[in-house]
């Protein structure tokens, strides 16, 4: 919970302090006296970036003060930064254990957004497998401001906590285990906590898939004996408009590769193979609560990637749902079968614009990291948007080229296609192999999000899994309209 200029406890606060003090006016003399006292015996807390946890006896309590150095912050600087020591901040509260954190905002120098998401962003953990877990969450943060208006600032809080409600419910997606989170288990949970007004949700099972012939899906959900499933659920809100954005997540619950089985190091975390499927499912949660007036169409294909003596082959040849055929060259390219199928599904259905997101190559993650997500598309001017929208919320994507040379990496000898473009610029033909399956006129982005989605290790203030990657940019976008 965020409060605004409440009045509860101010034990444990966050101020900004800077080498003459001017901060720390609103606190206690005794406080400041003390605070002073250490700065001069320890000057480098007054740094830039510098984050000290300060620990007084002062009138007779006992207060945690976290200190954030100023001296030196450059003029000019990116949002990003803010974004990243709010992050840190609240990483410091969890670490003590703090239930409630006073924010003194305007001693910060910080974006309040920036803050706000930051803050959130860290706040979260996941403890339903723990049978004797302890919570370090902290449950209320006050932000102390004069810098808005009490309605302003409300709705900027409604805004942040309502993008977060999706980002915490992808979270828990992804984090669970996938012998407990199957697809039938994902559609279930999904669409319990999709019940509303403005949103109509379908699934279609393997009997379904099968008799819509939709080859990509029902190859890749055969060696399973968790059968796949697609969802699709469409949030109206401008039912005036035919503009609809199509978003569409890679759902495989857990990718072993299939016959093409993965070595055991590459099989750990490959639970977080459904970090697409649940960022969209993200996007319709906080739309809920967002109600912004556009229409979406989130589509997710489900499926477990996992050899047994159903599974399908290396040289098959699959006929998709849109009549192409692809020579299969190696089962666990997966993700582009199921999305090509889903996207020809989500623009049967209806959707004028796309955006895919898919935990979909090792390649991505070796050309970007962790930091960045790759981003391709058959549209400059979409991509600026997106490109643009994503950065202004702190999320990190960066284009890849999408030459038409690529291409040829995909021909195949028998069928339309192949699954796998070889060894070079994996991420590419991956993303270009997808492309065959959208419209031309329907402007697309697919956003490899391999490396974001998922901390195996923990980032720079100890977060670990599933970050819900996506989902920010996505709304932000939708802010501006479909
Ligand atoms: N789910 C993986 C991609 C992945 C790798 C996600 C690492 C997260 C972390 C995907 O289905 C896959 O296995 N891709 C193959 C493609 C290759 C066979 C052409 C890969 O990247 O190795
Ligand atoms: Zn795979
Ligand atoms: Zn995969």
């Amino acid at each position: 919970m965020i409060t605004y200029n409440g009045n509860g406890g101010m034990n444990t606060l966050a101020v900004g302090i800077n080498q003459r003090m001017s901060t720390l006016r609103q606190l206690p003399e005794e406080d400041v006296r003390l605070i002073k006292a250490y700065a001069e015996e320890h000057p480098e807390i007054l740094d830039y970036k510098s984050l000290y946890v300060f620990h007084c006896l002062s009138e007779g309590m006992a207060k945690t003060y976290f200190l954030i150095g100023l001296e030196g912050k450059p003029i000019r600087y990116s949002t990003y930064e803010d974004f990243r020591l709010a992050r840190r901040l609240m990483a410091a509260a969890m670490q003590e254990g703090v239930s409630e954190l006073a924010v003194m905002a305007d001693t910060l120098e910080m974006d309040l957004g920036s803050l706000i998401d930051g803050l959130l962003y860290r706040n979260y953990e996941f403890l339903p497998y723990k049978k004797r877990a302890r919570s370090r969450t902290v449950a209320s943060i006050n932000i102390l401001t004069h810098s808005l208006r009490p309605k302003e600032f409300n709705s900027m809080c409604y805004m942040y906590t309502s993008v977060y409600e999706g980002v915490y419910a992808a979270r828990d997606l992804v984090n669970m285990p996938s012998n407990d989170l199957t697809p039938r288990k994902f559609t279930d949970m999904v669409s319990e906590m999709l019940k509303g007004d403005n949103i109509i949700i379908e699934s279609l099972n393997k009997w379904a898939l099968e008799k819509r012939r939709m080859g990509g899906i029902v190859a890749v959900g055969k060696g399973s004996m968790n059968p796949p499933q697609l969802l699709s659920i469409a949030y109206q809100g401008d039912p005036k408009s035919r503009d609809v954005l199509g978003i569409v997540g890679k759902g495989v619950t857990y990718d072993s590769g299939g016959l093409s089985l993965k070595s055991h190091a590459n099989l750990e975390f490959m639970k977080d193979d459904m970090a697409g499927a649940a960022a969209v499912v993200g996007v319709i949660r906080a739309l809920m609560l967002l109600k912004y007036p556009v229409n979406v169409l989130a589509v997710v294909p489900l499926v477990e990637n996992i050899p047994s003596g159903m599974a399908y082959h290396v040289d098959d040849i699959l006929t998709m749902y849109n009549g192409k055929t692809v020579e299969v060259k190696n089962t666990d390219a997966e993700g582009r079968l199921i999305l090509a199928d889903a996207l020809s599904y989500a623009q049967e259905k209806g959707a004028t614009r796309l955006i895919d997101l898919a935990t979909l190559t090792g390649a991505c993650v070796t050309a970007l990291g962790t930091v960045r997500s790759g981003m391709i598309g058959n549209d400059q001017e979409w991509m600026n948007r997106f490109f643009k929208a994503a950065t202004e919320v702190h999320e990190k994507i960066w284009q890849l080229p999408a030459d038409e040379e690529y291409e040829k990496q995909l021909e195949s000898d028998i069928a339309d296609l192949k699954n796998v473009g070889g060894p070079e610029a994996g991420a590419i033909t991956a993303g270009l192999f997808l492309k065959q399956f959208v419209h031309d006129g329907t402007p697309w982005i697919h956003l490899d999000i391999a490396g974001p989605a998922f901390n195996e290790k923990p980032d720079e203030t100890g977060f670990r899994g599933a970050t819900g990657v996506g989902i920010k940019s996505i709304l932000h976008v939708l802010q501006g309209g479909v």
